[in-house]
């Protein structure tokens, strides 16, 4: 038979990483202990009862089961503008808000409009891999922005100054980042937001972790307050992991009027609407949760504290980056590359990581174990596993 092609670009664009994971760990005979699975950024606890009871309300809704307006329900927009101006001391009206079905889909829809094939989008690296393999599908290219362990990885605008070429669209900022947790600080994305004003390209920043930085690092950043942000920002928001509702798929995009106009034929298309269910339930989670995402961020922090107790104390093992979900952690010297050692580690030892190569090029050395998914009994078996990884 002529088998038909497929696009090119799909099959340039690597493979989900997460099930690749997966896949080694149906090779794991069970020695070491149970399998701990540090892959996916998940908070490894429910959602507020509360909020659960009013998702199947949600779910079981009529009017919820409709198709709604393709920017999504008018009350959840107008509470998270609200909620961004309480965080950012914005003027965010419900008008820039659209709610999409989440912040990845969010992302493929802001490139669809900022960029044309061929473009650059620049990504600070290690890159989360989603956004690269978004870049790829749609025929743009990422321009890495290579960021250093000595600093903190916090990438460094005088340094994306000098990487810019004709063909960059936009550059991405992740805030707390996936994958080294790194918090930037304000004024290193404000000198962002002035370096892409300065050059005509976009600033996209993605703040799916902001409910989990502590309250003395808010505001995150002042662009908001620049009252041209809408001509220069597209901000990216989920749902997914300050509320724990991951599977309901629930993001937003905040822009301004020019973007919006085009990115009202992309939601259209791309998603008609947001899934309705959850909406209402989320309109009221985020004026009346506060107390329980307090709660979560402790949770969290206390998990970071006993994974870099445990692995801390390694002789080989570094860990060159640790915040909110995660720790990015450098394999010794003289041990095999990442993709090896991730394997190894998943098939030998139990311990389900993503490595290196995923997030960008350059990093071989390096593993991401997304330590939010489980509990303290499970972190604190770390690093045995990565002691019984055989040499
Ligand atoms: C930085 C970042 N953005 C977006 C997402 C995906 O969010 P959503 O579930 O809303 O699509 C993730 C998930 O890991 C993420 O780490």
């Amino acid at each position: 038979m002529n088998a038909p092609p497929l696009s090119p670009r799909i099959r340039n664009t690597f493979a989900a990483p997460i099930p690749t994971a997966k896949a080694w760990a149906n090779r794991y005979d069970g020695r070491a202990g149970p399998t701990i699975d540090l892959t996916q950024a998940v908070p490894g606890y429910p959602t507020h009862p509360d909020l659960a009871s009013r998702l199947a309300e949600g779910a079981a809704s009529p009017v919820q089961a409709r198709y709604g307006t393709i920017d999504g329900d008018e009350s959840l927009r107008e509470v998270l503008a609200a909620d961004i101006n309480r965080i950012y001391g914005g003027d965010v009206g419900a008008a820039d808000v659209a709610i999409t079905a989440g912040a990845n889909l969010a992302f493929t829809m802001a490139m669809t409009v900022l960029c044309g094939v061929g473009d650059q989008v620049m990504l600070p690296v290690p890159w989360y891999f989603n956004n690269a393999m978004a870049l790829s599908m749609q025929g743009l290219e990422a321009l890495p922005l290579p960021c250093r362990a000595e600093d903190a990885f916090v990438p460094d605008p005088d340094r994306a100054a000098a990487l810019i070429t004709p063909r960059t669209r936009a550059i991405v900022l992740i805030s707390p980042n996936n994958p080294t947790g790194a918090i930037y600080p304000p004024d290193v994305i404000a000198r962002f937001a002035a370096l892409c004003r300065s050059r005509g390209i976009w600033l996209i920043v993605d703040e799916s972790y902001r409910d989990f930085l502590p309250e003395t690092a808010l505001p995150p950043h002042p662009l908001f307050k620049d009252p041209e942000w809408r001509d220069g920002l597209v901000h990216l928001y989920s749902f997914s992991k300050a509320y724990c509702v991951a599977g309901h798929r629930v993001g937003a995009m905040v822009c301004g009027p020019r973007v919006r106009t085009e990115l009202n034929k992309v939601l259209d298309t791309m998603q008609i609407c947001p899934p309705r269910g959850p909406l209402p339930g989320l309109t009221w989670a985020v004026d009346n949760l506060h107390e329980w995402k307090a709660g979560n961020r402790a949770i969290i922090a206390e998990r970071a504290r006993v994974f870099r107790e445990g692995v801390g104390q390694l002789q080989d093992w570094h860990i060159d980056a640790l915040g909110t979900y995660f720790a990015y952690i450098r394999i010794p010297e003289g041990e095999r590359d990442a993709m090896a050692v991730g394997e190894t580690l998943a098939t030998e030892c139990g311990l389900l990581s993503l490595v290196g190569p995923f997030f960008g090029p350059g990093q071989d050395r390096h593993l991401r174990l997304a330590f939010a998914n489980v509990g303290l009994e499970a972190i604190a078996a770390v690093p045995d596993r990565l002691r019984a990884l055989p040499r």
